[in-house]
């Protein structure tokens, strides 16, 4: 999102590589990563998510973007992994990422994932539901595997963009809603009563690419207040307090998040002021941020195919669209863009940029302000890291793309582009019932 990274030939670089090269050599679309805003990003939320008053950890949320390659810069950098299905477990697995870092949570974890989680060593468990819970026990001790536990609290906060509010309705499909203390408790005296389960604390997370921290402020606030009545009248200790993810992040002018330091700072502060004011002993305090981490390190270069005149509109075709950036349809959300071979010139053309599937709705950014475009011209959409890759699909049979890491002029494919064979290795006519 540096947008004065150029080279001489007002061709814009990332991690220090040219992108013309690397559309050259690697093809479009292409996902590029500049990997030296990663390692800053995690290192900034190692610098300042610390408190004296109890431990702390922080756990990336792997379906943001997840590869062989992302999970070493995690691990190297002291992360933890928050994974959400067995395929999630499966790659932490495959990488050698440490078992004791990693929490496996999600609403509908299916027996056979559970187990695979018993079977790697997986330390924590993030429990639902009350439902879970219970196949949770039976599973450990059936297996007679230690497994540690954290319950996911619906608090009833929930959060958007700019703005907070704060619902009565309490029918999220995550977590026990945080009135149903009954519930809470059952959970945890079963947990105690199990050999194998271990019960550690609590986990809660308000929602995607939030701005105003104030909700954060809520959520601490109730579940303190949760936690002193466990204390004072079941006498149960809490060890830890998963305040989840979400910390918004800039994908236009019109975002403006806080910096690390600040959602850091703020979230170690009210939790230190409401566990004085309340009495209350905690022993670690974590977040899990996706987003933030790692959708302003990505972008996606295309390249432009035809151009197109309508009566209200000048259309640009890219060879990729919502096959690897769904979140335009599915959320509308917004991009800013450039001409990555053309940097220096005016930008006083109105383009609307347009996919290549069939289908409508698939624009990728609406009136985007361009020098004039020509075919075979590359476009570069910023901001394109967190939620692109993972949920890329093959509508219309698109390959999903490449994925590259840039740092020091050097460049490396972490994940490869599909082919059409590829596509094609899951086509059988194997007989069902003989
Ligand atoms: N923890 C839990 C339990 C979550 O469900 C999520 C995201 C995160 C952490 C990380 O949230 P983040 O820091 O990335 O906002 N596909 C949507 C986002 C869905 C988020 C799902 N949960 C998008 O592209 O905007």
């Amino acid at each position: 999102m540096d947008q004065n990274r150029l080279e001489k030939d007002n061709v814009l670089r990332i991690g220090g590589v040219s992108s013309t090269e690397l559309a050259k050599i690697c093809g479009t679309p292409l996902y590029v990563y500049d990997e030296a805003l990663i390692e800053d990003k995690l290192k900034s939320y190692q610098t300042h998510f610390k408190s004296n008053l109890f431990d702390t950890e922080i756990i990336y949320a792997s379906k943001a973007f997840s590869c062989g390659a992302m999970l070493r810069l995690l691990k190297n950098n002291g992360f933890s992994l928050d994974v959400v299905s067995g395929g999630e477990l499966y790659l932490a697995e495959s990488e050698g990422f440490p078992m004791e870092r990693v929490y496996f949570h999600g609403n509908n974890k299916i027996s056979e994932e559970l187990e695979m989680a018993l079977n790697y060593g997986c330390k924590t468990i993030v429990v639902d539901h009350l439902m879970e819970c219970d196949r949770l026990i039976s599973l450990a001790e059936r297996k007679k595997k230690e497994v540690h536990a954290i319950i996911r609290i619906n608090p009833g906060v929930t959060a958007h963009t700019h703005k907070y509010i704060i619902t009565g309705d309490m029918d999220s499909k995550f977590g026990v809603s945080i009135q149903s203390e009954e519930t809470i408790l059952g959970m945890i005296i079963r947990m105690k009563a199990s050999k194998y389960v271990i019960f550690d604390g609590f986990h809660a997370h308000i929602g995607s690419q939030i701005f105003d921290l104030r909700a954060y402020d809520t959520l601490i606030e109730r579940m303190m207040k949760l936690f002193k009545k466990l204390q004072e009248m079941h006498k149960i200790e809490i060890g830890c307090l998963n305040l989840g993810g979400g910390f918004g992040v800039r994908y236009t002018d019109q975002d403006q998040p806080k910096t690390v330091k600040d959602v850091c700072e703020n979230l170690i502060g009210k939790c230190e002021s409401e566990m004085a004011e309340k009495g209350i002993r905690l022993k670690k305090l974590m977040i899990e941020p996706g987003r933030s981490v790692i959708a302003e390190a990505g972008c996606t270069l295309y390249k432009v195919g035809d151009l197109k005149e309508t009566p209200n509109r000048s259309y640009l075709f890219v060879d990729g669209g919502m096959t690897d950036n769904i979140r335009v349809a599915l959320y509308e959300a917004k991009y800013d863009c450039d001409l990555a071979n053309k940097m220096d010139q005016v930008r006083n053309r109105k383009y609307t940029i347009a996919g290549k599937c069939c289908e409508s709705g698939d624009i990728l950014i609406e009136n985007a302000m361009l020098p004039e475009v020509k075919a075979n011209d590359l476009i570069v959409v910023y901001g394109t890291g967190a939620y692109g890759y993972s949920m890329a699909s093959n509508y219309n049979r698109m390959n999903k793309p490449a994925v590259v890491f840039a740092k020091d002029g050097k460049a490396h494919i972490v994940i490869k582009r599909e082919s059409y064979s590829d596509q094609l290795r899951f086509e059988t006519d194997e007989e069902v019932f003989a």
